[in-house]
């Protein structure tokens, strides 16, 4: 049963997925080379509870800490780390909250360092994808041509691996809520999209197969060959004329871009190599 949100509830709803930007707007001002991915998720606990919200992922289904923090080939759901992480790494840091009863939940992918063009190129399309579904995400249209729009932008386009096990969700006052949506499909299949639903759009692009493991921990989920995975997460309203985005990328990325230790494409390519 898909949840219809009245214009107010949608604001309240804001709030939630800007507090969760605001969160991810911390760990980009903080990340650096040498930090634990742990202190990293009791940073994100604490900056969640002080702002009177409830990190929504502890203990949710016995999930035990407050956000997902994946690292290069983990996909999602990875487990916060007593470990150092390194130049060249790559990490989805993925936060959930619930604020005035109402769930945000949205992710970005940060590089630590030079991971290469390749990799940089892998964020840069997933992020792309991201937003080429929101384009669809209008009154009128079905999941299938967002499912559509993100799998070939990745797949067709680059071809990236898009994981079929996980998927994208209705999100209101319970963080999963009808319907669910797929970051692959065909343009003009499922249930149509109304005004007043809210969806969690959240492509899981892989550089390698699309093919993937959960480990023995029953969360970390991994690409089957090892290669890196890029995870993206915006919390948007189906409107009118287009997808109202309640999360917001632009204080993360201006912190992403003031922050040295962090790379983006763009960043990569003022850097000289030396010779
Ligand atoms: N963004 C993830 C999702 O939509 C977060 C869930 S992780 C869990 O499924 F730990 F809470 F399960
Ligand atoms: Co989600």
């Amino acid at each position: 049963m898909i949840i219809i949100k009245t214009p107010e509830q949608i604001e309240l709803m804001r709030q939630s997925a800007l507090l969760v930007s605001k969160t991810l707007t911390e760990v980009a001002t903080v990340l650096k080379p040498g930090m634990m991915t742990l202190e990293l998720d009791i940073m994100i606990g604490n900056f969640v509870r002080d702002h009177k919200a409830v990190p929504s992922f502890l203990n949710y289904n016995g999930y035990p800490f407050n956000s997902c923090i994946s690292v290069n080939d983990v996909v999602v759901h990875g487990f916060p780390k007593k470990k150092e992480l390194i130049e060249g790494d790559i990490v989805s840091v993925d936060v959930g909250v619930i604020l005035n009863g109402w769930h945000g939940d949205h992710a970005y992918t940060f590089a630590i360092g030079d991971p290469g063009e390749e990799v940089l190129k892998l964020i840069d399309v997933t992020k792309e994808s991201l937003y080429k579904g929101i384009e669809k995400a209008v009154a009128g249209n079905r999941i299938g041509d967002i499912a559509f729009a993100i799998q070939e932008h990745t797949e067709k386009k680059h071809g990236y691996g898009v994981v079929r096990e996980l998927v994208g969700h209705g999100l209101g006052r319970s963080m999963h809520e009808d319907p669910q949506v797929p970051n692959y499909g065909k343009r003009g299949s499922g249930i149509k999209l109304k005004e007043g639903m809210v969806l969690a759009i959240e492509p899981m692009i892989n550089m390698g197969t699309k093919d993937v493991f959960t480990e023995s921990d029953r969360w970390t989920v991994r690409t089957r060959d090892g290669k890196p995975s890029v995870h993206f997460e915006h919390d948007v309203a189906i409107g009118k004329d287009r997808g109202d985005i309640l999360s917001d990328y632009a204080p993360i990325e201006k912190a992403e871009q003031k922050n040295p230790h962090l790379f983006t494409s763009k960043k990569a390519n003022l850097v000289q190599p030396l010779s």
